[in-house]
């Protein structure tokens, strides 16, 4: 029993930084190891979004974005710590995003766990982010789900996983150019539509007509696993040089984000159900900040649904970036053995591998 808290003599309690783009994030995680299943509680998690900030300039300015992690990662750490009724002498491990991200910003976290690890001597589990997005739908125990073909599509990274149990991944294919989510802010920002684009888009696609223009599935027809949005981008860009003005009617820009969208989720859902059938799965999982996207939820729900596969969706709060699936992916270490890291041996990495 530590203070209020119920916990048995060998839970454990993981305190998750993640800083790897714009948003400040901490969160408190009790874990109970010994299980066949990792039992997962969160205590606390607050995410302090630096969307003002960046929506002024269109877009996320690292140099700004770093400097707000500075002056928020302390309050934010603080906050996840008082939420959870618990002193930081209480905390067995911290973790922290270690990349993919943007480097300034990762710096500030990582830096910020090491000086506490090394004032405190709570060892660290360095994460990667990738693998916070992966496990944040398997927070619960689930029966029978593997393998799984795990859907991440992120701001940076669209990655297809096969998962063939709790401990054991293999990469099947990735981002070649442009990432999903990448794509969404980018045909965002060629309609005049403010930062954060994604959003934004899918809002707009409600009020417009799919089928409206036929833009191309990249890469759709490709044996791999990878992606790449590039194309559809240009596409798009083309069809908005075409029409006669640069500023559009609302029923054209609802119909070029219906239009893209369709175009995003049809190659995302017919490239996962292939990869369902080839490795046999039991289930698919979703995640990444595109994984709000009520269209791609739903579209793979119906897939899902005719090809007899359990779909795992994360709650809203867990799909765009948080410190929760940090500390969730690091219980998932601990459960698989890895093993925490000296302070000193830690260093940042943008372009951190899954
Ligand atoms: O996972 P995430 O929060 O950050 C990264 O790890 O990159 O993903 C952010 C991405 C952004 O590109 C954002 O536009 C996109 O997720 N996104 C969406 C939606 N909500 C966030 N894209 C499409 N539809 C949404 N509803
Ligand atoms: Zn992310």
């Amino acid at each position: 029993m530590k203070g209020l808290l119920k916990m048995s003599k060998s839970d454990k309690l993981i305190l998750a930084i993640e800083t790897s783009c714009d948003e400040t994030a901490a969160a408190v995680i009790q874990y109970t190891p010994n299980t066949q299943w990792p039992k997962i509680k969160t205590l606390s998690s607050v995410v302090r979004s630096q969307i003002k900030l960046h929506a002024k300039m269109g877009g996320v300015v690292p140099e700004a974005a770093a400097r707000a992690h500075v002056k928020n990662i302390q309050p934010v750490v603080k906050q996840a710590l008082t939420a959870s009724h618990l002193s930081l002498t209480a905390i067995d491990y911290i973790a922290v995003t270690q990349g993919p991200g943007l480097l300034p910003s990762l710096i500030v976290g990582v830096e910020f766990a090491k000086a506490l690890s090394m004032t405190t001597k709570k060892p660290i589990l360095p994460v990667n982010h990738m693998l916070g997005h992966l496990y944040s739908p398997l927070k619960d125990r689930v029966k029978n789900i593997f393998p799984q073909i795990a859907l991440i599509v992120s701001g940076g990274h669209t990655i297809l996983v096969l998962l063939e149990n709790e401990k054991k991944y293999k990469v099947l294919g990735q981002t070649i150019y442009d990432a999903a989510g990448e794509a969404f802010d980018k045909v965002a920002k060629m309609l005049h539509l403010p930062y954060p684009g994604g959003p934004e888009v899918s809002k707009l696609a409600t009020e417009g007509n799919k089928d409206a223009i036929n833009f191309p599935r990249p890469m759709l027809n490709q044996k791999n696993y990878n992606f790449s949005f590039s194309g559809l981008k240009t596409a798009v860009l083309y069809y908005l040089q075409s029409l006669p003005a640069t500023h559009y009617p609302l029923l054209t820009t609802a119909n070029v984000c219906a239009s893209f969208q369709n175009a995003v989720v049809d190659v995302l859902i017919q490239k996962t159900m292939r990869a369902a059938k080839e490795f046999k799965a039991k289930s698919v999982s979703l995640s990444g900040g595109v994984s709000a996207n009520s269209e791609l939820r739903n579209q793979l729900r119906n897939s899902c649904e005719q090809n007899h596969l359990e779909l795992f969706v994360p709650a809203f709060n867990l799909c765009t970036d948080n410190a929760e699936m940090i500390g969730i992916a690091a219980a998932f270490m601990l459960h698989n053995g890895k093993k925490p890291v000296h302070y000193s041996k830690l260093e940042a990495n943008s372009n951190l591998q899954l």
